[in-house]
């Protein structure tokens, strides 16, 4: 059977209900718009001791925020990250521009039976469910793991586009994997030897949510925590948001500013910290106004990394909470397994 289908193609026809297949319930109560104070706020600028009242005070104080926000949210937002609005702007015209092709043209990037890269809605539930989404997954890095019908062919606006933002946002999340060591006192070496520039693992997925005629119904992407170390999120709201984190049993939806990111901590930063920075659940999901459209980029150790608590983190008063693993055959059980919360995770244990 076809993995690939197109929820943006399914809504061209009017709908009054959604197909069977979309239907999910969940059975955990949600919390209303307002129940959230708002997500930490981190500022890059403080953490690259930039600011004009640069001082280690400065540096020390975002820290301990940092250390904060990963410890009790796993997630926070990023602001004063360097990457200019006009450029997001362009970002997002170009994410746009390429789902609105034809379907035709985006079914080149289509992805292949049995892999995780390319275009589409791809089964990745316990019940062959489907999500209210469309996305593009692609490995950016190393450059040798990109498939040659994906990024190489995308066009060249939005090609060129897309490296730019990938070279930008690599340099921030090399300076928050530092500081995260610094914070959970790992050697910062050892640390970015997982992650060497050339080698670490990238991954990026926009995803396209259409609106939706029964949006109680469905969800835009199914309840999972991300398989990375930590994942940067764009988000294009159109005044809508989407995205909800699962915080004492709740879900909560996040409202944060376009121009901002969004930062969490994914499976692998809560192994390296043998649990002291524990990745955090959260879904999409969608309505019957607008649509939405998320980037998001993942960073990971290279695949050749040997991956597991930081020696520094165990002793024999906290013992490793997970077993160690080399980080390809982490990734392929990944993909093998069905997107649900963190059973993955909770298999390393
Ligand atoms: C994601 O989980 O990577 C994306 C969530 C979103 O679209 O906000
Ligand atoms: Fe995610």
């Amino acid at each position: 059977s076809p993995t690939t289908v197109s929820v943006q193609e399914l809504i061209k026809r009017p709908l009054d209900s959604v197909p069977k297949r979309f239907i999910r319930l969940d059975s955990t109560p949600q919390a209303g718009p307002s129940d959230l104070d708002g997500l930490p706020t981190i500022d890059m600028k403080k953490l690259l001791g930039i600011t004009s009242d640069s001082s280690d005070e400065s540096f020390n104080g975002e820290l301990g925020r940092l250390h904060f926000s990963c410890r009790e949210w796993g997630i926070f937002q990023l602001v004063n990250h360097g990457v200019s609005s006009s450029f997001l702007q362009q970002l997002r015209h170009e994410i746009e521009g390429f789902f609105k092709l034809p379907l035709k043209e985006k079914m080149k990037y289509k992805a292949n039976p049995g892999e995780s890269d390319g275009y589409g809605n791809v089964v990745r539930t316990e019940k062959n469910h489907l999500d209210w989404g469309d996305r593009l997954f692609m490995t950016i890095n190393p450059i040798s793991k990109r498939k040659p019908h994906l990024f190489p062919e995308l066009p060249p606006s939005l090609r060129s586009t897309l490296e730019t933002y990938i070279q930008e946002l690599k340099k921030i999340a090399i300076q928050i994997l530092k500081c995260l060591a610094i914070c959970l006192g790992i050697d910062t070496n050892l640390m970015m030897d997982l992650f060497k520039e050339e080698k670490g693992l990238e991954t990026l997925r926009a995803t396209y949510y259409p609106p939706c005629p029964q949006p109680e119904l469905v969800v835009g992407l199914t309840p999972h925590s991300d398989a990375t170390a930590i994942t940067i999120l764009h988000q294009i709201t159109n005044c809508v948001n989407g995205l909800q984190i699962k915080r004492n049993g709740m879900w909560f939806p996040v409202d944060i500013p376009d121009d901002a990111f969004i930062v969490n901590m994914g499976d692998i930063m809560e192994i390296i910290s043998n649990g002291a920075y524990p990745s955090i659940e959260h879904r999409a999901m969608v309505n019957t106004e607008s649509e939405r459209i998320s980037i998001a980029m993942f960073f990971n150790p290279r695949l050749d990394a040997q991956v597991g608590p930081a020696a520094s983190l165990v002793s024999p008063k906290s013992p490793a909470r997970f077993r160690r693993f080399i980080m390809d055959e982490y990734v392929k059980g990944f993909f093998a397994h069905p997107m649900n919360g963190k059973s993955y995770l909770n298999g390393l244990k």
